[in-house]
């Protein structure tokens, strides 16, 4: 794919993990792609926003940073709301008035799990957690502020390396023979890598011109529990296997509220963009290779 001269993509965010797979992933020729962490720009300080937008004059900028510690959040909404609520809106602001497309990332957590069925774009959503309204803040500022838009909600995101639910696994069964894990919870495991796969190609098309805005969704194909998706893992996985015992969510009390249904359905974008999600067990499989590859070659257990 060529988009022509070259382009520069601006990508918030350089540590995170869907951040690291942007700045791993294969772009095509044409594109210049800048990873900027917060001491360039502070998603929490609007006019660090505004400069540092000025400052690598991009012709798109990917948001890939955000306040994501779903928990810790309903005892900080002021610090959630600020980066991902007011962060987005200045983003939204500085892209608006250099005339240049937005991609930003938000979250199954905007809706309340009632639904039946895969989420569609359009259904209302209702956040249960400070998180998913802090989320919901970000995208209605953006869709407010800049009508070349895309609002990519994904869910249940691991990847090699950062924080996420893959990797605790793999922790917790160094360390316990038994794990009890959340069993009426039903989502799609998103490899970063795949997120990322998603974004390049809406990158291109955008930066082309071409490009459909709005709200999509794009997830891994499928749907499991937490403690199917665990099973995965330790099916999957070389390392020690623990017993998994299945428990509601209300035998697992946490601060925030999750949905009990945060399946996605990726049919839009798949339409718009010609990017289909892939199953979420392959891309596990893949991810759960690459850690075990490269502790093998640490010399240290996956
Ligand atoms: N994780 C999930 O399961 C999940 C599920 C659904 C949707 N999402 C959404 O997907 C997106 C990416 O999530 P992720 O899992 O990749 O996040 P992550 O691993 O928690 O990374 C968060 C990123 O935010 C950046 N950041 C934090 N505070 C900042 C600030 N003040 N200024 C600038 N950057 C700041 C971090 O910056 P540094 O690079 O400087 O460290 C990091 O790159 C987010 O919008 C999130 O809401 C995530």
């Amino acid at each position: 794919m060529s988009v022509g001269a070259m382009s520069r993509v601006l990508v918030v965010g350089r540590q995170g993990q869907v951040a690291r797979a942007l700045a791993a992933a294969a772009w095509p020729d044409g594109i210049a792609l800048a990873c900027r962490g917060r001491e360039a720009l502070d998603l929490a300080d609007p006019a660090a926003v505004a400069r540092g937008i000025a400052a690598d004059a991009p012709d798109l900028v990917i948001n890939a940073a955000a306040y994501t510690a779903v928990d810790k959040a309903e005892t900080e909404p002021d610090q959630a709301f600020a980066l991902n609520r007011d962060g987005p809106a200045a983003l939204a602001l500085a892209c608006a008035a250099r005339a240049i497309p937005l991609i930003h990332l938000s979250t199954d957590y905007v809706f309340d799990g009632s639904k039946a069925g895969p989420y569609l774009e359009d259904d209302p959503i209702h956040p249960l957690s400070v998180y998913g309204a802090s989320k919901a803040a970000g995208e209605q500022a953006i869709r407010e502020r800049l009508a070349t838009h895309l609002i990519l909600r994904t869910a249940w995101v691991y990847a090699p390396e950062g924080q996420n639910f893959l990797r605790t696994m793999l922790r917790l069964a160094r360390e316990r023979d038994e794990l009890r894990i959340v069993d009426d919870q039903m989502g799609s495991p998103s490899a970063a890598s795949e997120i990322a796969r998603a974004l390049v190609a809406a990158a291109g098309r955008l930066l082309a011109g071409q490009g459909e805005p709005g709200t999509f969704h794009f997830c891994g194909e499928g749907a499991t529990s937490w403690h199917g998706f665990a099973a995965a893992i330790f099916e999957m996985s070389h390392g020690p296997r623990p017993r998994l015992v299945a428990i509601p969510s209300s035998a697992y009390p946490t601060p925030a509220r999750r949905p009990a249904n945060s399946v996605l359905d990726s049919g839009k974008f798949r339409r718009a963009y010609g990017v289909a999600a892939r199953p979420w067990r392959d891309s596990l499989a893949d991810c759960l290779a690459a850690i075990e590859g490269a502790h093998a070659r640490a010399g240290a257990p996956a």
